[in-house]
């Protein structure tokens, strides 16, 4: 088959690996990319525009940063492209309801990918919904990503299951992150953060560790997380849930967002950035 990458970020070109390594053919739309994307990208069939490539695709997958993604539905709709497009982003359930509308349940497969960009083996799964979930997992034969197809069911929510249950995941994957960073800069702020501590290394044992790697695995990628915490907050709200949590959440990772892409930061300067100055106990 022929497949659209949009686009070939860090997560794209690992899915387009595995569809290279289960024999298909990989293009993607070089019109408004990086040279990081481009470098990325060397390996596939390059087409300078959309329109151009959504003639050549049997199947388009949608990649790219989260709020992009109904954009990004918008502009192929406008095309001539008539496969299947999947949105694999990190979007809430209520987004992936307005990109099904889009193209409508024959023509739409909701996916969500939980893992790293997919390098080795067992890392990273892609969970796809809707009507054809079935038939594009069977696009990944191959390669490192592993694809799983979400049972239907009578739930309103079956068509976009796999986003729910990415927002699910990360709510607490990510949310937990987010909780613990603002534990110790309330702790810094307060001049309890010694005490904390001590009292974590009795009673938590770990905790002062974990607090120190998570520090240095969001810091470079916070900037992104806080989109991702107000998808999550909407799908809670969609569900009758309180969204104040992830809105939370989501300020503690924007509040961190001048860390972006720089080597990862330890804990101190995490807490100061969350403080918005020198870390008191730093
Ligand atoms: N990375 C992970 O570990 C991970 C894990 C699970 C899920 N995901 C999901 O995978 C998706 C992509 O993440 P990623 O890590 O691959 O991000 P990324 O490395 O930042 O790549 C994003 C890609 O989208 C392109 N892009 C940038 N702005 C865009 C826009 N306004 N419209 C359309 N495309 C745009 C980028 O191109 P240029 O930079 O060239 O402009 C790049 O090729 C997100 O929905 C994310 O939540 C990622």
């Amino acid at each position: 088959m022929r497949i659209g990458l949009l686009h070939p970020g860090q997560m794209g070109v690992s899915i387009g690996l595995s569809l290279l390594a289960s024999d298909h053919e990989v293009g993607w739309v070089s019109e408004g990319r990086s040279a990081d994307s481009r470098n990325r990208a060397k390996q596939f069939e390059a087409f300078a525009v959309l329109d151009d490539m959504a003639v050549w695709a049997d199947g388009i997958i949608s990649i790219c940063p989260p709020d992009a993604a109904i954009a990004q539905a918008q502009a192929v709709y406008s095309t001539a492209f008539d496969g299947l497009y999947v949105d694999a982003n990190a979007i809430a359930s209520s987004s992936a309801k307005k990109i099904s509308e889009i193209f409508g349940a024959g023509a739409y497969v909701d996916g969500g990918v939980i893992g790293p960009p997919a390098l080795s083996a067992g890392t990273t799964r892609l969970y796809l919904s809707g009507q054809h979930a079935v038939r594009v997992a069977g696009w990944f034969t191959q390669g490192f990503l592993q694809a799983i197809a979400l049972p239907a069911s009578d739930h309103a929510n079956s068509m976009v299951a796999a986003s729910s249950l990415k927002m699910a995941y990360a709510a607490h994957s990510k949310g937990s992150s987010a909780l613990l960073l603002a534990v110790n800069a309330l702790a810094a702020n307060s001049g309890v953060s010694e005490a904390l501590k001590a009292e974590w290394d009795i009673s938590q044992p770990g905790l002062n560790q974990i607090s120190q790697a998570t520090a240095k695995a969001t810091s470079p990628k916070a900037w992104r997380f806080a989109g991702e915490m107000l998808e999550i907050s909407e799908t809670f709200k969609a569900q009758g849930l309180s969204g104040d949590f992830h809105q939370g959440a989501a300020d503690i990772f924007a509040s961190m967002a001048n860390l972006k892409d720089q080597p990862s930061a330890d804990l101190d300067q995490v807490i100061s950035e969350i403080l918005g100055s020198e870390c008191p106990g730093g």
